[in-house]
């Protein structure tokens, strides 16, 4: 594991931009994971400029998404389809056919999480995941829970997701209960795991999943495990490290 630490937000998600910006330099049909949330919006800015200044060239890219919401219209002003069509799809040239974002609108939710599963599998794995973290050290929707799930599922959003994202909706009661989320399996078969964490509000998680047993209850623990896992934090998010 290693750990950055940047004096600001704003300089830990540069970096991070840079290094995804790296990964498609070196590798411009890499497969990126990607993620949503207040946490990546400044590194996917500093994306947008790397391609505006013709430094990374997103034509090759293919990108999958960690969630999504259950219940929602793609085009639903919180929904992670949106999200990432305005925060970053719409603003580099990746071609609408390689992105993809699991669905929460399908009659069959199980069996279309394992076939979002599969198609990573068959792109080939991904090359990097960029994550956020929860402030119950979720990671994805992935929640503190008795097991680690693997797969792609559905998941019960927990009360603190549910009271950390109403901030995105008119209330809590229009936040939907359910989501589908990548597991912990294909997040640890990421040949490249980044971790953006920024702010105070993060840092008693941060502090669990660098320093604590590697347990569900802290689903970020089992990043220890991986062979090559990044974790840009800002003092705050540091300050109990
Ligand atoms: P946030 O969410 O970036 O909006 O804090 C991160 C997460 O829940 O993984």
């Amino acid at each position: 594991m290693e750990i950055r630490i940047f004096e600001t937000c704003r300089q830990a998600c540069q970096a991070a931009a840079l290094v995804m910006g790296a990964q498609i330099v070196s590798k411009p049909d890499s497969i990126l994971g990607l993620a949503t949330g207040s946490t990546p919006i400044p590194a996917y800015q500093e994306l947008i400029r790397l391609y505006q200044e013709g430094i990374v060239d997103f034509s090759r890219v293919r990108s999958f998404n960690l969630d999504e919401y259950v219940g929602i219209p793609e085009d639903h002003p919180c929904s992670y389809h949106r999200f990432m069509r305005d925060e970053l799809f719409d603003h580099v040239n990746i071609l609408k056919e390689n992105t993809h974002v699991p669905s929460g609108l399908s009659r069959d939710l199980e069996g279309d999480a394992l076939a979002y599963d599969a198609a990573i599998e068959a792109a080939g794995g991904l090359d990097i995941q960029l994550l956020g973290i929860g402030r119950n050290g979720h990671i994805g929707f992935n929640e503190p829970a008795d097991v680690f799930t693997p797969q792609c599922h559905v998941v019960e959003l927990t009360e603190s997701t549910i009271d950390a994202n109403k901030r995105f909706f008119d209330s809590a009661d229009d936040v939907p209960r359910r989501a589908v989320s990548l597991g912990v399996g294909t997040i640890m078969k990421a040949a490249t795991v980044l971790l953006i964490a920024t702010g105070e509000d993060k840092a008693e998680a941060v502090r669990l999943s660098v320093k604590g047993e590697i347990t569900p209850r802290v689903p970020a623990s089992i990043l220890k495990a991986h062979r090559h896992v990044l974790f840009f934090l800002d003092q705050a998010a540091a300050s109990r490290l």
